[in-house]
């Protein structure tokens, strides 16, 4: 009774075992089965496989034709893959990077889309390139030490037909076997179990590694029914069955001759010989050489023991062999030893470059989580993002440092929702982030302001709300980064912001309605006296225009090279191009800008703006005295500004310094010359590129604005200069209206404001500190300003003339003028009457 309850319930325990052992069985292995519909397992060996339904969403599943049918459940099946040029499946085994594994891959055609025409295409591993796939019923096997957690296999359409693949497998191997360079990894050439009967693998070969028979019926066949001794030194682990039946020759003067010829691109090779001995020998060992091409020694003097397995392998990183020739691999008695040499089994490989390295492992980790959160199915995020350089990511930019970084993401107009992410902050190379026109909501998030190398941040078109980070701002403002975050009607450039509208009762509606209705008959009344009012004024204005189209007119190519010396006097040198110094027929000096045309259309309507600016004419404007329009060469002709510009004026190395009046003069003249364009012009005209270069000084010291309504004709035809005027020059640069992508008054009024900042410090809008950062005037003279220590800041040299109240006046009109939010700065017409306020006030300072 006992004993047979024992026997039962030990037998239950054995089969549990079973079911565990089988269950667990094989360790680490990976088994896809691609193209499935559901797993499998080969029942030669109950090894299961899985489907890959879950494991790529690109390619399309096949079968074989069924005159085929006599291959492996899990060969039937295949992906192929007639969309974009590289698809990948990523294999994580379980013990992750730096450790050792074979994978392999099996294409078996099949005749699956009944062309009959097997297709060629190439695999990659990682990065690098494995094999190139040629023929029906190939098998490929690399032994890689994976640098990465993951494994893409990629399969590469080189237009050779449309790639495909039936199995991919992967094996944990033990660190230590078949190991060369680090730089480079092994793919299998051959693989034989010498004197064998047939081909074999798991369970046999614990490693799952394949075996075929090698035989040669004019050598002696040698095997044994004895056990092998299994020793821990054995890391190999070699299946008892190769290790069981060996070949020798017929005597120890012949040597064992592998011949073959290899036709790799790669001409390094690398090999392993196992062996064990089998005959049980009375005294003597066995004794045996290894030699390539009778050449290359790979090992002098092997030694045999009984039943012990031995593995040699050549040691060197590759050696080279003979490509496209035969190739020799003798085995042979050591000299003095009187056994045949015998071998049991042995392993070629072909030896792979590892050159490239993957992508920065954060970039890589960065644009995963992007592709996770957006639910990116795009066919071409597979793989690596970077490489190989021809199947980079579409919308990335990768630089081509090994490893490569991302240096820019473009998603615009990628139907993107949700917010931010923030791995974006993982991208620390990012130069370009482009996710305009998308449904991106939720704040703008502050983290986009500490990548370092940010040039450009277009998140133009979304729904973000809340306010633009303070840094971002500095940043744009300071012309390190072009930012536009235009039509995103929640979002807030800088506080106060906005509250969101609260629900509406319906009595202010009525008071609205009712008050816009009155405001309207208002307007309506208003416009018709003024219009009246304005006809005389125009017909005034009409005589003067008319005067002057005759003084000013159109010259031609020739009168050009005569009136500038044959373009001999170079005196500067803009955003448009090069100005040279000339002189009309009566003397009269000119400054001739020949507009660098690198776009061939030229400048579209350039005579009618040329004849426009002509029009436009005031005492603190620089006039246009004529122009040029023939063929490719066109030209502006301004009169002549003895005294140059104010930037070259307040720079460190001006020997006469302006003094404080004559600054005070400069800044009213140039607001009356700004109120002119803003105010008296119409249609008015936005500078654009209000800057102290651009504020010229005639003979009298009285300075004039130059350079007006040149931004917006002329930035229509060159991209490149559409960059550089949007973006305006920086420091001048209103950071609000570069960030909304429109420009108007106020903007000017900024850049005025910075001049006028200028003029007190002496300092230009943008430093460079001893580290290279940039540093923005408003930065450290706000602060001062805010302490009222104005003084403190003043220009050195006129330091000594300056009334402090004066300059205090001065700053805190420049102040205003630069306030965050456009709305908030003064027009330019009220800049002008407290400038004027303020140099009264200095000169009766004087008269005192
Ligand atoms: C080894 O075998 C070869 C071929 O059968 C023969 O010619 C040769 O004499 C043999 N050598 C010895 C030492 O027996
Ligand atoms: C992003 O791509 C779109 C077109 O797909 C292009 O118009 C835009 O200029 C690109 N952005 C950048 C910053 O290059
Ligand atoms: C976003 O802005 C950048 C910088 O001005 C520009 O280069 C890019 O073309 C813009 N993107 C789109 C889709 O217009």
């Amino acid at each position: 009774m006992e004993w047979s309850w024992l026997v039962a319930s030990l037998s239950v325990l054995a089969v549990g075992f079973l079911f565990v052992h089988a269950d667990q069985l094989p360790q680490g292995f990976i088994s896809i089965d691609c193209g499935a519909v559901v797993d499998s397992v080969d029942l030669n060996n109950e090894i299961p496989y899985k489907s890959d339904k879950n494991l790529i969403n690109s390619g399309v599943s096949a079968q074989i034709s069924p005159e085929f049918a006599d291959y492996s459940l899990q060969y039937r099946n295949l992906r192929s893959f007639p969309e974009g040029v590289k698809n990948c499946y990523t294999l994580r085994p379980e013990t992750g990077k730096n450790n050792n594994y074979l994978i392999r891959a099996f294409f078996i055609y099949g005749n699956y889309d009944g062309k009959n025409s097997t297709p060629v295409f190439r695999i990659y591993l990682g990065v690098n390139l494995w094999d190139t796939i040629t023929a029906d019923d190939f098998t490929i096997e690399a032994i890689y030490m994976a640098p990465t957690d993951y494994i893409d296999v990629c399969l590469v359409n080189i237009g050779s037909g449309v790639p495909y693949i039936s199995a991919l497998e992967l094996r944990p191997l033990p660190n230590s076997v078949y190991r060369t360079d680090p730089q480079q990894f092994m793919a299998r050439w051959t693989r034989r179990d010498v004197g064998g009967e047939d081909k074999f693998r798991y369970p046999q070969d614990i490693d799952d590694r394949i075996w075929r028979p090698y035989s040669d019926s004019s050598l002696n066949k040698i095997q044994t029914d004895a056990d092998i001794t299994h020793t821990s030194n054995d890391p190999y682990k070699l299946p008892e069955l190769m290790l069981k039946t060996a070949h020798g020759t017929l005597n120890s003067s012949i040597p064992f001759v592998y011949e073959w010829t290899p036709e790799e691109a790669s001409s390094l090779f690398y090999f392993c010989f196992h062996f064990a001995e089998i005959e049980k020998l009375a005294s003597s060992v066995r004794e045996m050489s290894i030699v390539l091409n009778d050449i290359h020694t790979i090992a002098q003097s092997v030694i045999l023991q009984y039943l012990i397995p031995q593995t040699i392998c050549s040691t060197s990183a590759g050696l080279p062999v003979n490509l496209n020739q035969q190739n020799y691999l003798r085995i042979s008695a050591a000299s003095g030893s009187d056994l045949p040499p015998i071998v049991n089994g042995f392993e070629i490989f072909y030896i792979r470059n590892l050159s490239l390295s993957p992508t920065f492992l954060h970039d890589v980790n960065a644009v995963m989580d992007i592709k996770e959160t957006f639910k990116l199915l795009n066919s071409e995020w597979q793989g690596d993002p970077c490489l190989p350089e021809f199947s980079v990511w579409n919308g990335l930019n990768c630089s081509d440092s090994n490893p490569p970084r991302i240096i820019s993401l473009n998603l615009s107009r990628s139907k993107l929702t949700g917010e931010i992410p923030f791995s974006i902050s993982d991208l620390t190379q990012l130069e370009t982030l482009d996710l305009s026109y998308n449904d991106l909501s939720g704040p703008l998030p502050e983290f986009l302001a500490q990548l370092p190398l940010l040039k450009i941040l277009n998140l133009t078109g979304n729904n973000l709300g809340g306010t633009v980070p303070e840094a971002l701002l500095v940043k744009s403002r300071d012309g390190v980064l072009n930012l536009r975050v235009a039509d995103n009607p929640e979002l807030c450039l800088s506080p106060p912001c906005k509250k969101k509208k609260k629900k509406v009762s319906i009595l202010p509606v009525i008071i609205a309605v009712v008050g816009t209705v009155i405001l309207i008959i208002a307007c309506l009344v208003l416009l018709l006296i003024y219009k009246r009012s304005k006809k005389k004024k125009s017909m005034k204005s009409m005589e003067e225009k008319i005067s002057l189209k005759q003084k000013h007119r159109e010259y031609s190519y020739s009168e050009v090279v005569s009136l500038t010396n044959n373009f001999k006097d170079i005196i500067g040198e803009g955003g448009f191009g090069k100005v040279y110094k000339g002189a009309l027929k009566d003397k009269t000096l000119v400054a001739v800008k020949l507009l660098s045309s690198t776009s061939k259309q030229g400048y579209k309507e350039f005579q009618t703006e040329a004849q426009l600016l002509m029009i436009v004419h005031h005492r603190n404007l620089v006039s246009l005295v004529g122009y040029c329009d023939e063929g490719n060469t066109k030209a502006l002709i301004y009169e002549y500004m003895v005294n140059g510009n104010l930037r070259e004026r307040l720079s460190e190395t001006s020997t006469n310094a302006l003094s404080w009046n004559e600054r005070l003069q400069i800044a009213v003249d140039a607001a009356h010359g700004l109120d002119y364009l803003h105010n008296g012009c119409k249609p008015t005209i936005v500078h654009r590129d209000l800057k102290p270069a651009n504020i010229l000084l005639d003979d009298m010291m009285q300075a004039k604005i130059s350079d007006f309504g040149l931004s917006r004709t002329f930035q229509v035809e060159n991209q490149s200069e559409i960059l550089t005027q949007l973006a305006g020059t920086p420091g001048y640069f209103d950071p609000e209206s570069q960030t909304l992508g429109h420009l108007n008054k106020k903007s000017d009024v900024y850049s005025f404001g910075i001049i006028i900042f200028e003029l007190i410090t002496g300092s230009p809008a943008i430093t460079r500190s001893h580290n290279g950062n940039s540093i923005h005037l408003l930065d450290w003279v706000g602060p001062v300003m805010k302490k009222g220590n104005i003084e403190d800041v003043v220009d050195m040299r006129i330091n000594a003339e300056v009334n402090n109240n004066s300059a205090r006046r001065m700053g805190e009109i420049a102040m205003s003028c630069t306030h965050p939010n456009g709305d908030q700065r003064p027009d330019i017409s009220v800049v002008l009457e407290e400038l004027k306020e303020c140099l009264a006030t200095k000169n009766s300072f004087r008269k005192l």
